[in-house]
């Protein structure tokens, strides 16, 4: 069986830890980053990009800041060069926290939503997911909508984000099981061979779905320390 290592980060980095965090990031990041007009989301991007060069870097025992990523077509990022073969990772952030996940032998998508009030979830529902997913969220009592919509919302972007497609993929061509069921691929337009999905837990307040591309995984979480920034940047 394969294993899936996905690392959990808080984005909450104080001022000397940000200064550290961008010394990491490439120009093309560093660009990105000073695009967002609210600065706590610039911070937000600064760290969730040096968390993932930390983890990726560990994975591949490459320095951090060393790494250069490419993109395929769809816009999906993966490390350059040979020392990423077969190597997989996927990143998600919403709100202060990341989601990072790696695999070797297989691709991985996570993503991770901050849970917010959505009173027009089921007509979000309605109009962009499969018409069963809309049904099945429809028969749910009207108290438990709002939790199963962002677990449904995960699943579904976690299997959009592995198979990198982007929003080319319309997300009512593809079905997974709706909450309470557990996460799994239901249904998906070319076959699609073997999924393994499951659910991470993030805390109160976020939804979060690992998926990958085996039969079976072994995912294996790991919460970094809340100041991960400095820990690992003193070293
Ligand atoms: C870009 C996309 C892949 C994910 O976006 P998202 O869920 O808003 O954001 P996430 O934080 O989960 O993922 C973003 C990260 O995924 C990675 N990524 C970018 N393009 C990707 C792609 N085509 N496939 C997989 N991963 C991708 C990047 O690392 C990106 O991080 P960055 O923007 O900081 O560089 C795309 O599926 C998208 O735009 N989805 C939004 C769809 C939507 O609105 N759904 C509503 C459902 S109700």
């Amino acid at each position: 069986m394969i294993t899936a290592r996905v690392a959990i980060a808080r984005l909450r980095p104080g001022p000397q830890s940000l200064v550290r965090c961008e010394s990491l990031l490439d120009p093309q990041e560093l660009a990105r980053a000073n695009r967002f007009l609210r600065s706590a989301d610039r911070d937000r991007f600064i760290a969730s990009h040096a968390a993932l060069r930390l983890v990726v870097g560990a994975e591949l025992g490459v320095p951090p800041d060393v790494l250069r990523f490419d993109r395929e077509e769809g816009g999906r990022p993966f490390v350059a060069g040979p020392a990423s073969n077969g190597f997989d990772f996927n990143l998600s952030h919403s709100g202060d926290l990341a989601v990072i996940g790696c695999v070797e032998g297989a691709r991985i998508g996570v993503d991770v939503e901050a849970r917010r009030p959505l009173p027009d979830a089921l007509r979000i529902a309605r109009s962009h997911f499969a018409s069963e997913e809309a049904s099945a969220l429809a028969a749910l009592p009207p108290e438990d909508r709002e939790g199963a919509f962002f677990a449904l919302w995960t699943r579904k972007e976690a299997v959009v984000k592995a198979l990198g497609t982007g929003l080319s993929l319309s997300l009512a061509a593809f079905t997974v099981a709706v909450p309470p069921s557990p996460p799994g691929l239901l249904r998906i337009a070319d076959g699609g061979g073997k999924w393994f999905m499951a659910a991470l837990d993030v805390g109160p307040g976020a939804c979060a779905t690992v998926a990958v591309t085996a039969a079976d995984c072994d995912i294996r979480p790991v919460s970094l320390a809340e100041d991960w920034a400095d820990m690992f940047m003193t070293k």
